[in-house]
């Protein structure tokens, strides 16, 4: 029995009643408003005489961190904008949204990354669905073709990375997964299924060489060109090859299911549904459900938290919950993510130049952005808010 009660929603989960205080929204959005408004302070200071750089990407020992537009988190901090907007339908964000958004236009071009999906569709893809702008359709077909350029028929997947030549010939990443939604709107918008042909196999393949017997993913798969065969399965930001990478699960399962939402292939629902339940019965995944940057990292409960694992999980969950029968589980774990992430790992208002979420881990083997904020972490965090409020 699901029982609404007021301010709080009670989960039967596994016959235990789990009962959780619904998420504040309105006030969450008013505290990021006021949060953002220091941020973009910040940002108009540091663009001063550097006009190059583009959005906010983290803090460096306390100093604000910009990035050109070629970063492959580019795109974020104009996607939040765009949420921002979305939730509160003023003015001065959308305003603000344009103005960012416009400063990532000529990635459009740049085929030298799978990132496209995460640069222009977070911000491009987020306005289009919002205003129906011409213009930003006519920016995300472009960019889906440059994307497209990065696809090889042999391998079957696009190409991810163009960097560490000399370890990997084809490497493809699990976090590719995230940019084949650019490939599928493209389709939409264009009526031309040669995107949707590419992101289909692109999946489908990933799904036959990124997964382990018990549903965790590898971070990076390398495929000989010449035969389209495996040569190597690694993990490059996690503890270790065999180990599990808490983002690249994150990715993975939101990835999986952002497929099955574009195609209704139930084989991605199911891998969607598996990648959930390594994550989400692990016994490295802590009671607040924000997991440490690996599951498998040996220094567990001594080890960095990945808020952006977690929001990203989170936003994936709230969309998987639509479409499965374990629905009550994933909302309920949602909850916990964003309640936890909204009490326990918020900056307060005013401080850390303006990001929202603190604790994420970009790369803990390469002691590279450990414990810090990353406007990832705070685009996934204000897209599952928006999930959680529409749900
Ligand atoms: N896409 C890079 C990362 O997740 O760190």
């Amino acid at each position: 029995m699901l029982k609404k009660l007021s301010g709080t929603f009670a989960f039967l989960i596994a016959g235990t009643m789990v009962q959780a205080q619904a998420i504040n929204s309105k006030q969450v959005f008013a505290d990021a408003e006021r949060q953002t408004r220091v941020m973009l302070t910040n940002v108009a200071d540091a663009r001063a005489n550097k006009t190059e750089l583009v959005a906010p990407r983290t803090l460096e020992n306390g100093h604000l961190k910009l990035v050109a537009s070629r970063d492959w988190t580019s795109g974020f901090f104009a996607g939040e904008l765009w949420m921002l907007y979305a939730f509160t339908k003023k003015p001065e964000w959308k305003t603000k949204a344009e103005e960012f958004t416009a400063l990532i236009e000529k990635e459009k071009f740049n085929g030298g990354t799978h990132d496209m999906g995460f640069k222009i569709y977070c911000s491009y893809g987020t306005g289009y669905q919002l205003t129906k702008d011409a213009a930003y359709k006519d920016v995300i077909i472009q960019s889906a073709k440059t994307l497209s350029t990065r696809f090889n028929p042999v391998v079957g997947c696009i190409r991810s990375w163009d960097h560490h030549k000399e370890q990997w010939g084809f490497p493809v990443i699990i976090d590719n997964m995230m940019n084949l939604e650019l490939l599928f709107a493209a389709t939409r918008l264009t009526g031309d299924s040669a995107f949707y042909k590419i992101a289909v196999s692109h999946a489908n393949t990933t799904m036959n060489n990124h997964f382990r017997p018990d549903h965790s993913s590898y971070h990076v798969v390398d495929y000989d060109t010449a035969t389209g065969k495996v040569v190597k399965k690694n993990t490059h930001q996690g503890y270790a090859h065999e180990s599990a990478w808490a983002r690249g699960q994150s990715w993975g399962l939101y990835g999986y299911t952002m497929c099955y939402r574009e195609t209704k292939d139930p084989a991605y629902l199911k891998q969607a549904e598996n990648i959930a339940a390594f994550m989400l019965h692990h016994p490295n995944l802590p009671a607040d459900k924000i997991p440490y940057y690996d599951f498998n990292a040996p220094g567990i409960p001594n080890e960095p938290r990945d808020a952006s694992a977690a929001a990203v999980l989170a936003s994936g969950l709230l969309e998987l919950s639509k479409y499965s029968k374990h629905k009550k589980e994933y909302l309920s774990v949602a909850n916990t993510i964003l309640q936890n992430l909204t009490k326990s790992y918020r900056s307060p208002i005013g401080e850390n130049k303006g990001f929202l979420l603190l604790h994420s881990t970009g790369s803990k083997p390469h002691n590279s952005e450990v414990d810090v904020p990353l406007n990832y972490a705070d685009y996934y965090y204000l897209e599952a808010l928006l999930r959680w409020k529409k749900k």
